[in-house]
């Protein structure tokens, strides 16, 4: 049962708009308008287009299923090849043909494959997706976030010890959790590398420390991008230690150094003129993350530089990924949250930095970039 609530206190002009809501939003609920709406030629795209809307919410989650159906089968690379008969699909998978069929029409109304009369080939979706392993990692990742989101309520009234909090053990990370996190992270760390080598200018820093670096995919990607670049790493011990062999393994041991430690606990190590967190403060609940900027600001010497690049919420074109992905992936993680770019401004300014500049990306849904100089006066 809902529970009435009390009418909130409004102006004139509020007390306006909301009688012109409350109209529309009787109006859009009336079956006989949307009837009239979905028939009559000027209102009917935008009642198509609404009603599509939100059937795709209603039924979105079965076509997150078909998509990982097709992932754990591997049929985006089984197809890369070209096209492939569909009873041979399906006996190559143990599935009647029945079966197949109806996995194959679903991918195929998602555009992720094609069907042509008896055979399958990729679609446009499943065409791009191959080139995003990243992607394709937390599609598979995605089952465990699906487990929490199975009762949605229990979630958000925290009634259920997450799986995915679990996954992402930071306060008690193990070697062996650290390597499969950390795995998932490098997966998809060359998408979000790539938005911002684009979009930063690296070339007027000395040496960078990366919070947070995971196992140091992206100071390894930038040390390829800028050579004259020293490199540092902080994250936690048995993650450090991970960056520690990825450096040696990439020729980088006498560039890049890994430091362990806690970033809520104690300084940072000194003398680099740009930190760098990367998908990092959205980890953190407020007060974690405001302390986690003053420290990087008492890091830097003044006028150096901190970069933070994450999807944030709001980003325009990409709402729904900040507050509707991120906002219920951190409540399962159980720390956390996705914030507006005016949010991290204010923090930032509060931990003695410049009020910061956003940079834009290309694909705002991967990260948004803000950089701000370490004020003068810390
Ligand atoms: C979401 S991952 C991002 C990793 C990397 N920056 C990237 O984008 O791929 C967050 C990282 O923060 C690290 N981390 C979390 N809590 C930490 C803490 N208290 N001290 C140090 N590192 C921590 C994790 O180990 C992990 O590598």
């Amino acid at each position: 049962m809902s529970a009435a609530l009390p009418a909130l206190p409004l102006s004139w002009v509020a007390a306006a708009r909301e009688r012109w809501r409350s109209l529309r939003d009787r109006l859009l609920a009336n079956p006989q308008f949307q009837h009239q709406a979905a028939r009559f030629p000027l209102t009917r795209p935008i009642a198509r287009r609404e009603a599509n809307a939100l059937f795709d919410l209603c039924a979105g989650f079965v076509y997150a299923q078909i998509l990982a159906a097709c992932v754990e089968l591997d049929l985006f690379e089984t197809l890369a090849n070209g096209p492939q008969n569909i009873a041979a699909l399906a006996c190559a998978h143990q599935l009647d043909l029945d079966a197949m069929l109806c996995l194959l029409r679903g991918a195929d109304s998602l555009r992720l494959l094609q069907l042509e009369g008896e055979t399958i080939r990729l679609g446009p979706l499943g065409a791009a997706l191959r080139g995003n392993p990243g992607a394709v990692a937390m599609i598979k990742h995605h089952k465990i976030l699906y487990r929490d989101l199975a009762d949605p309520i229990a979630l958000l009234r925290g009634e259920k010890s997450g799986d995915l909090a679990q996954f992402w053990p930071y306060d008690d990370a193990q070697a062996g959790q650290a390597h499969i996190y950390s795995q998932l992270m490098a997966d998809s760390q060359p998408m979000v590398t790539a938005e911002i080598l684009t979009a930063y200018p690296f070339r007027d820093h000395r040496i960078v420390l990366d919070i947070g670096g995971g196992d140091g995919s992206f100071l390894t990607a930038l040390a390829r991008h800028e050579r004259h670049l020293a490199l540092r790493l902080f994250d936690l011990p048995p993650v450090a230690a991970l960056a520690e062999q990825r450096f040696a393994a990439n020729g980088l041991a006498d560039r890049a150094q890994a430091f362990g430690g806690d970033m809520h606990q104690g300084a940072f190590p000194v003398g680099a003129d740009l930190i760098t967190l990367v998908r990092v403060l959205h980890d953190h609940n407020d007060s974690e993350a405001q302390t986690l900027l003053t420290n990087a600001r008492a890091a830097l010497a003044s006028g150096g530089t901190i970069l933070i690049a994450e999807p944030m919420a709001g980003a325009p074109g990409a709402a729904a990924m900040g507050d509707a992905y991120f906002g219920f992936y951190l409540r399962a993680m159980g720390r956390g949250r996705p914030r507006r770019a005016g949010e991290i401004a204010t923090m930032l300014t509060k931990a003695g930095f410049a009020p910061p500049k956003q940079i834009a990306t290309s694909q705002p849904l991967l990260a948004s970039i803000l950089v701000a100089r370490a004020d003068s006066r810390p």
